[in-house]
């Protein structure tokens, strides 16, 4: 699918898919060096992280297994509020493990802020963090974040994971969404 298969939904692409892919070797290549001789679990926050996942564990040489949680933020409107319901639990005891945490996108960070506080209480032997994309605000918290793919602007972006009403997550590039799409209203 390419940006004219959306056609009128779309507003531009912000991120091609070389660029995507690009970035992703860059992103392997610094995770090989800094953990090399360790084992790596590394956990997709679903469902946005499944496409940088796919393209990240295929892109490491470092030994790794993968596994998943689905976390849903609480509180009205588009803003996440920091409170967060663990829909989908990890299936593996991280006690000892370096935990390798994959975000699609941090924006406020109140999400994944939650997320690595509650992985520290299992007593792994580290937790890391990498976000393909990282929106301003994000900056306003205190999250360690190693590995960024790109900070954007504070736009809605959908593709390569990231929907709108669950739909673009199959994109393999980064867009922004036409404001007719979803009323005019920016995140
Ligand atoms: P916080 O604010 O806690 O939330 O960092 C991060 C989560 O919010 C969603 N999110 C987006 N989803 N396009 C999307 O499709 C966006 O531009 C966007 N900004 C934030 C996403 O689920 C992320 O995990
Ligand atoms: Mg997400």
């Amino acid at each position: 699918m390419d940006a004219a298969d959306i056609g009128m939904d779309l507003e531009k692409v912000l991120i091609s898919e070389d660029e995507l892919q690009a970035k992703i070797s860059e992103l392997a290549a610094r995770i090989d060096a800094d953990y090399a001789g360790e084992k790596l679990l590394i956990v997709g926050v679903l469902k946005g992280a499944v496409m940088v996942m796919a393209d990240l564990a295929r892109a490491l040489r470092t030994p790794l297994e993968m596994d998943w949680m689905a976390v849903s933020s609480y509180g009205a409107g588009t803003k996440s509020s920091g409170v967060v319901r663990v829909m989908k639990d990890l299936d593996t005891d991280i006690a000892g493990r370096h935990v390798l945490v994959v975000e699609d996108i941090i924006d406020s960070g109140l999400t994944l802020s939650w997320l690595v506080h509650n992985l520290e209480s299992r007593n792994p032997a580290s937790v890391g963090i990498c976000a393909l994309l990282r929106k301003p605000d994000a900056l306003k918290v205190d999250l360690d974040v190693k590995y960024v793919g790109f900070d954007i602007p504070n736009e809605f972006v959908i593709g390569y994971g990231l929907d709108y009403a669950e739909r673009y997550r199959n994109l393999p590039f980064i867009g922004t969404l036409a404001p007719h799409v979803y009323g005019g209203a920016k995140s």
